[in-house]
């Protein structure tokens, strides 16, 4: 046998071997929906929870930033008199008065009924991050 007999038979060998792999793993179904079963237990919780757990809408994306970053270290239990999102009967008078109106005393502080709101949150949140905070609080609280 030639050398490049050897060779060529070689080659062809070790094409057929690799073409013999294990096919890809799929996800099996099993795994797919006990996630989706988990998600819709998550759903279903009562409202007065403080910080909703997964899933986020995408336009709530942001002001989960934000209220993570800086409104839940009060709002997210309700210190100082602070609504808690989700907590629709605190909510619902203060919706009441408009988003504008949330807007600003989010933006210049806001001294109510219950405590005091300070200004940006007491931090140096911007306009459109106060507004995307006010808006994921009072998505979860209508
Ligand atoms: C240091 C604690 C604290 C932080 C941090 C805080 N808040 Fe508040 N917030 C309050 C309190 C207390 C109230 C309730 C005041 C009242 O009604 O007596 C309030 C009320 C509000 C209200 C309702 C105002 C109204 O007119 O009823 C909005 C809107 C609000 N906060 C937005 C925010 C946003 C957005 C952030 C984050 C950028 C934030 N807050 C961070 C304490 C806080």
């Amino acid at each position: 046998m030639s050398v490049a007999k050897t060779v060529a038979i070689f080659l062809t060998c070790a094409v057929a071997l690799a073409a013999c792999g294990k096919p890809e793993p799929v996800a099996s179904p099993a795994v797919v929906q006990s996630a989706s079963a988990a998600r819709v237990a998550f759903a279903g919780a009562p409202p007065v929870v403080p910080v909703p757990a997964t899933p986020v809408a995408p336009e709530q994306v942001a002001g989960k930033l934000v209220f993570d970053k800086t409104c839940g270290l009060c709002h997210g239990a309700g210190t100082g008199g602070s609504p808690r999102p989700g907590d629709k009967a605190n909510w619902a008078p203060r919706i009441a008065q408009g988003m504008d109106v949330l807007y600003e005393h989010a933006r210049v502080g806001y001294n109510g009924a219950y405590g005091y709101m300070p200004a940006r949150g007491g931090a140096s949140a911007t306009d459109s991050e106060i507004k995307a905070g006010v808006d994921y609080m009072v998505s979860l609280s209508r």
